[in-house]
């Protein structure tokens, strides 16, 4: 069994189910006034973040905290990084310091699987470059389900910043996974080479899209990784790729209006579809939170000492779900108490498209 979470193509159905329904378990203790379980206790989460992020950060630090571990937040900016520290010097470093688990977030597309093969904790990878999001898809996978139930056979439209967008690789292959019927819509300057290939439908025509779409999944244009002019200018893309009160009323009644965030409102999306009662961007955010606790649970607490500690009842660490009163009534969703015998390989396997992607990412040069 895999100790990482480093590409959504790693997950199975079985593995992706889990991971949503202990979610929702979870999920239960945030309406509570005290949101804290002491799950991970005496574990230690580092974030490495080697990009600005507000709400992903903030989120695997909501999600670590809520379990009781200790967080390290560590960012690139004002570290010794900027002397010319490598990425391994500093995961070394940072392990040496007693780290179970890193959540990551680097603009090298690969970095996460090259991390994961020189620490012995868990890797999450919290976005890499233009590769993958896989946690984002996971809680969007979440807010979804929350308002449609079954995700099978459900038309998702996933619109805009294709080319750039991590959030739309992890989702496209999450969702084909969870049996979703996913449409990707862009200019085709914004649509990578090879799309046909991808495990979805593709469209230049956001119009013709919308009236069938249960969801509509808005993506930032995202001007930092552009090099090139991609569209004439923002008025022309936004007629065209914006989704404004006009286009929002083409939409059946019942679907959904997401965006991962940070929005550029005005851009890719119109203040008002933001604000509106379609749109459940603020409930992705809240989600976001408990899809990361399932996601450190399952790796790092919920299946018996995977990063090699101490075995699991041990005095420290793990306490089933149901030990500490969540789903109460109901059988555990992830028995790892003291008694329980260990619990199903979760199966987070990694596939050998890592490998791939891994040659993409290039350790920096050293700095004399
Ligand atoms: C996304 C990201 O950073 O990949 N945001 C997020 O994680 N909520 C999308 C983006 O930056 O546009």
């Amino acid at each position: 069994m895999s100790r990482h979470l480093l590409s959504a193509a790693d997950l199975s159905r079985d593995d992706a189910t889990l991971i949503l329904d202990t979610a929702a378990e979870l999920a239960r203790i945030a309406d509570r006034p005290i949101k804290k379980l002491p799950t991970l206790r005496g574990r230690t989460i580092v974030n490495l973040f080697y990009e600005d992020s507000t709400r992903t950060r903030t989120s695997f630090e909501a999600a670590a905290k809520r379990l009781s571990a200790d967080v390290i937040n560590f960012s690139a900016k004002g570290s010794s990084v900027s002397k010319g520290e490598s990425l391994k010097d500093t995961a070394l470093t940072l392990e040496a310091m007693g780290a179970d688990g890193v959540v990551i977030r680097h603009e090298a597309s690969g970095a996460p699987h090259r991390l994961s093969g020189w620490i012995k904790g868990s890797v999450v990878n919290a976005g890499d470059g233009t590769h993958e999001h896989p946690t984002q898809a996971l809680l969007d996978a979440f807010t979804m389900r929350r308002h449609l139930g079954s995700l099978d056979g459900r038309r998702v439209a996933i619109v805009g910043d294709v080319l750039h967008s991590r959030v739309a690789r992890s989702n496209v292959l999450l969702l084909k996974t969870l049996g979703a019927d996913v449409t990707v819509v862009a200019p085709p300057t914004l649509l990578p080479v090879g799309i046909e290939n991808w495990p979805c439908g593709f469209s230049y025509d956001l119009d013709a899209v919308l009236p069938k779409a249960d969801v509509v999944m808005m993506l930032r244009v995202q001007r930092e990784r552009m090099k090139s002019s991609f569209f004439p200018n923002a008025r022309e893309y936004s007629r065209r790729y914006g989704l404004d009160v006009a286009r929002m009323a083409m939409m059946p009644e019942q679907t959904i209006v997401m965006h991962p965030g940070p929005m550029n409102r005005g851009m890719e999306i119109a203040a008002e579809v933001a604000d509106s009662e379609r749109s459940v961007i603020v409930e992705q955010v809240a989600n976001g939170v408990s899809v990361r606790m399932a996601v450190l649970y399952l790796l790092l607490g919920g299946s018996a000492s995977a990063i090699g500690g101490p075995p699991v009842g041990a005095g420290v660490g793990v306490d089933s779900l149901a030990d500490v009163g969540v789903g109460a009534g109901a059988e555990p969703a992830f028995a790892a108490s003291a008694n329980a015998p260990h619990p199903p390989d979760t199966g987070l396997r990694r596939r050998h498209t890592d490998a791939v992607v891994a040659a993409e990412f290039v350790e920096p040069q050293e700095v004399s």
